[in-house]
């Protein structure tokens, strides 16, 4: 039995990621290159892949969201050059021998990923919009780890509105639909309850995994650190 395990949360921004790791048992310490005033746990400041360098061996296990734009599908609307930070960090993990799951969108170069759904663990329909329209969300994240992973059960992606959580979309369902072929973004209330959070700003809930993901996904680390502890 590990006493109270230590998870590095590499990339923290606001802890969407922090949050479920810690509903599964861990003390978490986050760690950005911005100050992240939200961030609900002990919170360090810095480079994330210098930190994990020189502190990694201090954790039990580590986790890592290395920042997505360089990837994700809007990228073909920027101009800006984004750093590709997935193959880095890889090799800082894979240096501290610890425990870890690299988190990053559909696209991003993971090798062999479990990808979660939001219909894994919800049920689309069960929160309602302002208005009172049933939503889902989809919110498809990959997670690559040196440990075997499983998800809670297949996606469900019924014929209903999908609301999303991120930055330069609309409000208005029509307009999302109609125009912008998706794109509907509810209020920061409603996008709270999707998320499942309620300490963070609108825009750190864009950026955030939701707790969920990661309360599921601690639980099978922590498992996978009690089985190797007992051998
Ligand atoms: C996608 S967000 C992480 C979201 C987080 N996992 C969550 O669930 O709330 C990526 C974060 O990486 C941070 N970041 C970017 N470059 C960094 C670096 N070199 N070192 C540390 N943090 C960095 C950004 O400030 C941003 O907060």
């Amino acid at each position: 039995m590990i006493p109270v395990p230590r998870l590095l949360d590499l990339f923290c921004c606001e802890g969407g990621a922090g949050m479920g790791y810690h509903r599964a048992g861990f003390e978490v310490v986050g760690v950005d290159i911005k100050n992240q005033h939200r961030y609900p746990f002990e919170f360090v400041q810095a480079d994330a892949i210098e930190y994990v360098l020189e502190h990694g061996h201090e954790f039990d296990a580590i986790h890592a969201s290395p920042p997505c734009q360089a990837y994700s599908i809007t990228k073909h609307g920027h101009s800006v050059q984004y750093p590709e930070l997935v193959e880095p960090t890889r090799a800082a993990l894979v240096a501290s021998g610890k425990p870890f799951i690299i988190e990053n969108v559909v696209g991003a170069p993971l090798l062999d990923p479990l990808k979660l759904c939001w219909s894994m663990f919800h049920e689309p329909g069960s929160v309602l919009d302002d208005d009172g329209t049933p939503l889902r969300m989809q919110r498809h994240r990959l997670f690559e780890s040196n440990v075997a992973l499983l998800a809670p059960r297949p996606c469900r992606h019924p014929k209903m509105q999908v609301a999303g959580s991120y930055g330069g979309a609309r409000r208005d369902k029509v307009e999302a639909r109609t125009i912008r072929k998706g794109g509907y973004v509810p209020s920061r209330a409603v996008q709270q309850r999707l998320l499942g959070i309620d300490w963070a700003t609108e825009k750190g809930m864009h950026e955030s995994l939701p707790p969920v993901y990661t309360e599921h996904l601690g639980a099978q680390l922590l498992a996978a650190m009690e089985a190797g502890a007992d051998r």
